[in-house]
Parts: structure tokens; sequence; C-alpha cells
């Protein structure tokens, strides 16, 4: 038995956008492993991303192993979208429980070099689409009878390496969460925020490539964590093994903010 049988699980940005480890021939990110989980748990998965090739991917990886999954085109910076991405997984699947807001990307510096154009996209992507999502998703999960929310956030909303779009986003995750939590425990909807430290996602493979070598000395368990280890976390959070677990933040990061 799953831990999310019977449930509907929508992932935004659930694609993988960057190159697969040596050896592997998925390219697996934090977006596309935790669809996977969702559904070696038992959910059926609505994967929306901004590219629906990869969002098909996802998709057809999950069928491959005999769970259920289907494709929606969404760019999370679009109120249309958003909402369109709630509806397929309601059309689809008749009712929606769970919600990851994966979405996340890093453009812009320190304050000075950051444009304000950078900055508004940064918020109508990493944070303002979360919101929205949310939004769209509450109804929907209060008629099914509740479920749970997850946001991911970053280490980068707690430490700093002047990054000001990214740190700022990621920090306003926190407070968008936990207010919507507030408002909806008595929905019984439960949202909490996961905030990963260095890992070897497809993101950063995209964007730094391997710096396996390069951070695993700073980090207490020696090794970036990988997207898997990202997943499981957050369908802990999904599940009713979290069941008493709302308005909170959960690192998962090898020990990296111990200090
Ligand atoms: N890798 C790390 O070290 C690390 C650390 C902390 C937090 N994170 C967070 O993890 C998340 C990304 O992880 P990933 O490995 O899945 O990365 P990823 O870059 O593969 O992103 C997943 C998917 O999001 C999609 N996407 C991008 N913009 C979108 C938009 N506007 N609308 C809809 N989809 C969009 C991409 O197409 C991609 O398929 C981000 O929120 C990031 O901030 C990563």
């Amino acid at each position: 038995m799953g831990r999310l049988d019977g449930k509907v699980a929508l992932i935004v940005g659930g694609g993988a956008d960057g190159p697969p480890n040596k050896g592997e021939a998925l390219a697996i990110g934090n977006g596309r492993a935790t669809a996977i989980m969702c559904a070696r748990e038992g959910a059926a998965v609505m994967v929306a991303d901004l590219r629906l090739p990869l969002a098909e991917e996802t998709a057809a990886a999950i069928r491959a192993e005999g769970g259920r999954a289907k494709a929606v085109a969404c760019d999370a910076s679009k109120e249309e979208d958003c909402r369109g991405a709630v509806e397929a997984a309601v059309r689809e699947f008749g009712k929606l429980h769970l919600l990851v807001n994966n979405v996340g990307i890093g453009i812009g510096g320190s304050l000075l070099k950051t444009t304000t154009e950078q900055f508004d996209r940064m918020v109508a992507v990493n944070l303002r689409s979360h919101f929205l999502t949310m939004r769209y998703a509450v109804a929907e999960i209060a008629k099914a009878g509740g479920g749970a929310i997850v946001n991911v956030s970053s280490m980068a909303a707690l430490r700093s390496n002047r990054l000001i779009p990214y740190e700022a986003t990621k920090a306003a995750l926190l407070g968008l969460s936990r207010s919507a939590a507030a408002s909806h425990a008595r929905d019984n909807i439960r949202v909490n925020t996961i905030l990963p430290g260095l890992i070897n996602s497809t993101m950063v493979r995209r964007e730094i490539g391997d710096r396996e070598a390069a951070v695993a000395p700073r980090i207490p368990m020696r090794r970036q964590g990988t997207p898997w280890e990202i997943a499981k976390a957050i369908v802990f959070l999904l599940s009713d093994d979290a069941s008493y677990i709302t308005g909170t933040e959960l690192i998962v990061d090898g020990g990296l903010s111990m200090g």
C-alpha cells in the first residue's frame, strides 16, 4: 500500500530542464523526482511545466512504471496557466488533493547588478506563481476533503550569497506558505515549505555543471543531496505521516545550515 493511494497530485515544474547525470538515461531534478515518487506512492499525477515535452517525459516515465500520469503545459508566471493546470488535474483525475510548487529560477545577482526587469521576472516565476496555483487549488482540495501543499524554497531563504532576487523570493515563500497554512488549516489543508541545500539537480547541472568536488568539502555530510532525497522529504510532508505538521519549514541540506 502506498502512502498516497487514492490521491491526486499536481506537480508544477514537474519536468527536468538539464542534462542527466553520467550513466543515467533520464535527467532527474527535484520536480521530476517528486512526480515519480508521488506516483510510486500511489498518487495519480498531473505534471505541469513551461516546456510540455519535459512534462510529457515525466508522465511517460511514470506510466512506464505502471503509474497514472498526464502532462499539461503551464507557464506558472501566467495566471490563466495556473488556473489551467489545476483544472486539468481535476478534469483528468476527478479531484485534487496535493500540490507541489517546484518552479524556481535564478536570474540577477547582487543589489546593484540586478535590473528591475530581472527582479520583476523573479517575483513572477518564483513567488507569484506559487500564490496563484495555491489560490486556485485550495477550493478543489477543500472540495476533495482536504490535502496538502508543499512549496519548494531554498537554503537561500536563510543565508545570503548576494543573489538578491533569488534570496528575496525564496524567503518570501516562507511567509506565503505560513499564511496560506493559517488560512486553510480548518479546511484540512496543510501547507509547508521545503528548503533544499546544495542538490545535484537538473537546475544546477544546467546552470553550473558538475560542482560536486567544489562544494562537497563545505557540507558536513561531504556530498550534495540528490533530487530523490528532496522528493522523499516532499512526499513525507504530503502524506499522512505528516498529518499534524503545517505552516512550517523542513531543511534538507546534509547539515549545511548548522554552520
Ligand atoms: N538544486 C539545488 O541545489 C536547489 C537548492 C535549493 C532549491 N532548489 C529549488 O529546486 C527547484 C528546481 O529544481 P529542479 O531540479 O526541478 O530544476 P529544473 O530547473 O529542472 O526545474 C523543473 C522544471 O521547472 C520548469 N519551469 C521553469 N520555469 C517555469 C515556469 N515559468 N512555469 C512552469 N514551469 C517552469 C522547467 O521547465 C523544469 O522542467 C527550484 O525551486 C529551486 O529553487 C534547488
